[in-house]
């Protein structure tokens, strides 16, 4: 069975846009595939500097992965930095990248556009998500396509690995790039935290209807006919909602008498049909963080065994450690 792995970077609490555009179609693979999924603590260092909101959004991840069906036993799960392997593997990795490859990067080439000065962590960030992979002779890494060239970079220096070392001596990965749905957020562009147009994915009640109604539409009369198509509110429910329901607010928006008010009802209330279930479910696994650090640590103690392997071939191979 091919191994397929990807990492989380914990910087928010995960929203809807997330779950339909990655947690959901991730989960679906553990049904083809032998999955690793972990949380990348130390990729989001590059940018969080508060502690314990970096520590609580672990949490919220974590109990986020497990409220929407993540089964430990099946999925390997893990925290980076219980991995400590993998910073072996990286530097092992950075001695064969040229720092023109880095330079190219397009996160560190828009950081120095914007005239920011980027930290060392940021240049290194493609080196250390390679080594991620290729710890775990991953075949397979689903991805979005801001990452594609991450993974390229982790092709390139496997090969480079394998014809300096001897072939075998690391797998090349394959990405896999989901036809990702587009989730637009409540101002209808794409749904993403550094927008602020989020919904958050366990947001209920109140809160959650008030997002609901907040989101842009078109300024039509009632009775109006509407194309949905294209349109935030029916963009998110089509995701949702069944088809024939998603087909269903089609034909009444298109059928004119049907405002938009009534559309993100039925969006509201789809929400809360088919989250209210996970969010009692991440409520629970939120408040036991000790649990929660258990169930890491025992996804990190499997994980290690595999790093170590790795790390024993790749030590044989370049040279360094003891022989034997
Ligand atoms: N860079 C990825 C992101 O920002 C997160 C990540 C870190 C990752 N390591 C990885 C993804 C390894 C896939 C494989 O989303």
């Amino acid at each position: 069975m091919k191994t397929s792995l990807t990492g989380i970077k914990p910087t928010h609490i995960p929203h809807i846009g997330n779950y339909l555009g990655a947690i959901r179609p991730a989960l679906r693979l553990s049904e083809t595939f032998r999955t690793a999924y972990f949380i990348a603590d130390y990729h989001a260092l590059t940018t969080v500097r508060d502690a314990s909101l970096l520590r609580g959004w672990v949490y919220d991840v974590a109990a986020t992965w497990l409220a929407c069906g993540l089964d430990p036993e099946k999925t390997l799960f893990y925290r980076q930095s219980d991995v400590p392997e993998v910073f072996e593997l990286a530097w092992v990795l950075s001695c064969l990248v040229a720092t023109g490859q880095l330079e190219r990067g397009v996160a560190y080439k828009d950081a120095m556009a914007r005239g920011e000065v980027p930290n060392a962590g940021i240049f290194y960030y493609p080196v250390l998500m390679a080594a991620d992979i290729l710890l775990f002779d991953t075949n397979i890494v689903p991805i979005g396509a801001d990452q594609k060239q991450h993974l390229e970079l982790a092709r390139d220096v496997a090969s480079r690995v394998n014809h300096v070392y001897g072939e075998g001596t690391l797998v090349v990965p394959e990405p896999l790039i989901g036809e990702a749905p587009l989730v637009p957020g409540t101002d209808g562009q794409k749904m993403s935290k550094s927008r602020g147009n989020t919904i958050p994915l366990f947001e209920g009640g109140k809160k959650l209807r008030k997002l609901c109604l907040g989101i842009v539409t078109g300024s039509e009369t009632l009775e109006e006919p509407k194309i949905a198509e294209g349109t935030a509110v029916f963009e998110i429910y089509k995701q949702i909602a069944s088809a024939e329901k998603a087909a269903e607010m089609d034909a009444k928006l298109r059928a004119g008498g049907y405002g938009w008010g009534h559309a993100k009802d039925e969006l509201y209330n789809a929400i809360e049909a088919e989250f209210a279930p996970m969010r009692d479910r991440f409520v629970a696994l939120r408040a036991d963080t000790d649990a929660l650090d258990a169930t890491l640590h025992r996804g990190a103690a499997q994980a290690r065994e595999v790093a170590q392997a790795t790390i024993r071939r790749v030590r044989a191979a370049v040279g360094t450690g003891a022989v034997g």
